[in-house]
């Protein structure tokens, strides 16, 4: 996917090479390396560069951002996968870390990517007052995911809503707040004015809750070969789902309806806007 390679390839290189892991003790250092590197998609920190591009700002200078909010997703993963939440022994095609590590090591390298993520925001070459709305951000999309792993694992949810509005909570917080939260860091990382932040987080919201129900469908439809994670888990383990509570048809429209609804957001950018646009059209018919 042509609009992805450039702004991953340059993630890629800053997760191996810019962060400094030579401080950490070696088995420490291997399991978060471990945890971070290899076949991620990346879609996070790509969201962040070209929504700072977008927002007419430069890829190179967002990086550290993006390298921050990549880490708190490599987190949430290996934390996702532990025996205590999904259990899953697979991920992005190899076992996952606590199989690799142990469970102690797991959960303790999961801790330490959530203090380098904040700790790379210190690298941003921007004023004390955009950090600190970088650093706002991040804390409130770790703090909504956290919020929606409680809602997916133990519940929680206000009982009265209807089981559709109880769904897109679980899905909103759990993914979709560090998707809104990569598409705000880009426009701050650009310096963008409140209006244009706007737009960020409305597309970010959009695309955010899409991203979640196309995992849901791919729980469904894929094989575990093909996304190199387990699929067929989520109806076992009685998770709430789309295609649980709408069908695979119904859940299918409902991506479609998202998709455009996160095209429009983008409309006022204009020929600005069509990367994301790209973007957003390659989330909602990805396979893996
Ligand atoms: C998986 O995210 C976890 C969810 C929030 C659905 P990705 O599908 O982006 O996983 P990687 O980073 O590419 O492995
Ligand atoms: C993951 O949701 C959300 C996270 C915060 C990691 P899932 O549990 O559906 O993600 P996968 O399917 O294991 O990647
Ligand atoms: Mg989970
Ligand atoms: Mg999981
Ligand atoms: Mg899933």
């Amino acid at each position: 996917m042509d609009v992805i390679t450039r702004p991953s390839e340059m993630i890629e290189e800053y997760l191996e090479s810019s962060i400094d892991w030579s401080f950490l003790p070696e088995n420490l250092a291997e399991a978060a390396r471990y945890g971070t590197l290899g076949s991620g998609k990346r879609l996070r920190p790509v969201l962040v560069i070209l929504s700072c591009e977008a927002a007419g700002g430069r890829a190179e200078d967002a990086l550290p951002a993006a390298a921050a909010l990549e880490l708190v997703h490599c987190f949430s993963l290996i934390h996702d996968d532990l025996p205590a939440l999904d259990d899953d022994s697979l991920r992005r095609g190899r076992p996952t870390l606590h199989v690799h590590a142990g469970e102690p090591m797991a959960i303790l390298a999961g801790d330490l990517l959530l203090a380098m993520a904040f700790g790379e925001l210190t690298r941003m070459k921007m004023s004390p007052k955009q950090v600190n709305s970088l650093v706002d951000e991040l804390a409130t999309g770790t703090r909504d995911m956290v919020v929606g792993q409680v809602y997916d694992t133990l519940g929680g949810l206000p009982a009265e809503q209807p089981a559709l509005e109880q769904l897109q909570l679980v899905h909103r917080n759990k993914t979709g707040a560090l998707l809104r939260a990569a598409c705000r860091m880009g426009a701050i990382c650009a310096g963008s004015d409140e209006p244009t932040h706007q737009i960020f987080t409305r597309y970010g919201e959009t695309v955010g809750l899409m991203f979640q129900v196309v995992d849901d469908l791919l729980d469904v439809t894929q094989s575990t070969e093909h996304v190199g994670k387990a699929t067929g888990k989520d109806s076992a383990l009685g998770k709430r789902t789309y295609p649980g509570l709408l069908g695979i048809e119904g859940s299918k429209q409902v991506v479609d309806q998202l998709r455009n609804q996160a095209c429009e957001a983008l409309e006022p950018l204009g020929p600005a806007g069509v990367s994301l646009r790209d973007l957003c059209c390659y989330m909602a018919i990805r396979t893996r």
